[in-house]
């Protein structure tokens, strides 16, 4: 089973993080959320303490939303509001896309709803063969300069403690989630069909995965809000915690 935190009590909002992260970095949105609903912030598979899957394949949008479901039936949620952080937003599709009556809201924070090119899959399989030679230190490398928008700085704590992360990441995660993120499918003939309310959010400094992929989300999610947060970059919670948790809120009064 998944790990994971959970605090207060009332309708349920899972948060989801991204590659390769884990579920601390929804603290601040934990700490404010939990005042009105249960919270629950689940380690994807290969991530924070939650094993990866044992045989070392893809670990694929599909599985690991599988094992989010699993661990909703365990804790006996049959309808959460989900959200999810860059590879947690493709989870999140990949779960509304297989059991759509056990989500109630969903929540797209940095992401996309694309598929990778050629040329990105190819970059994750060679990126995913350094981190099987070397572990996750070449991740960390290749994406803390990417991570956050111009105020926060390599000398910034929010950064260094972002950086710890991925390096502490298990490899092995890493490496599976690279190779699942390559091969996952392109979920946008898709975002018609999303009838729950929907909140997109962005930093308008990202440089992880461009602006305008959330805007064409937005635009063909039929419920969706599009937000904005200027200045920031891929890391919305840690950049600006009062804008994503303000969003988050006034998303979740929307669903519930
Ligand atoms: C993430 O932040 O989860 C990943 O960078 C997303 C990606 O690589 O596509």
């Amino acid at each position: 089973m998944l790990n994971y935190n959970e605090a207060g009590e009332g309708p349920v909002v899972v948060l989801l993080h991204g590659f390769p992260l884990n579920r601390t970095i929804w603290s601040q949105q934990m700490a404010h959320l939990k005042k009105q609903y249960r919270v629950i912030t689940p380690d994807l598979p290969g991530h924070g303490g939650s094993a990866a899957f044992p045989e070392g394949g893809p670990a694929t949008m599909t599985r690991m939303a599988r094992e989010v479901l699993a661990l909703l039936d365990t804790l006996k949620v049959d309808q959460a509001a989900i959200a999810g952080h860059s590879m947690g937003g493709y989870v999140a599709l990949a779960l509304q896309q297989a059991a759509p009556e056990r989500v109630v809201g969903l929540g797209l924070i940095s992401t996309q709803a694309r598929a990778d090119t050629p040329e990105a899959r190819e970059g994750r399989l060679n990126l995913a063969a350094k981190v099987h030679m070397h572990g996750a230190g070449v991740v960390a490398e290749g994406m803390g300069p990417k991570l956050f928008g111009p105020s926060v700085t390599s000398e910034d704590p929010r950064y260094q403690s972002t950086v710890t992360m991925i390096q502490e990441t298990p490899g092995d995660g890493v490496r599976c989630a690279l190779l699942g993120m390559a091969e996952r499918a392109d979920m946008r003939e898709g975002l018609t069909g999303i009838t729950v309310p929907t909140l997109v959010l962005v930093g308008t400094e990202d440089k992880v995965i461009p602006l305008e992929r959330s805007q064409c989300m937005a635009a063909n999610i039929p419920r969706a809000v599009l937000v904005k947060v200027p200045g920031v970059g891929h890391m919305p919670m840690l950049e600006d915690p009062a804008a994503m948790n303000e969003a988050l809120e006034q998303w979740l009064e929307l669903v519930y």
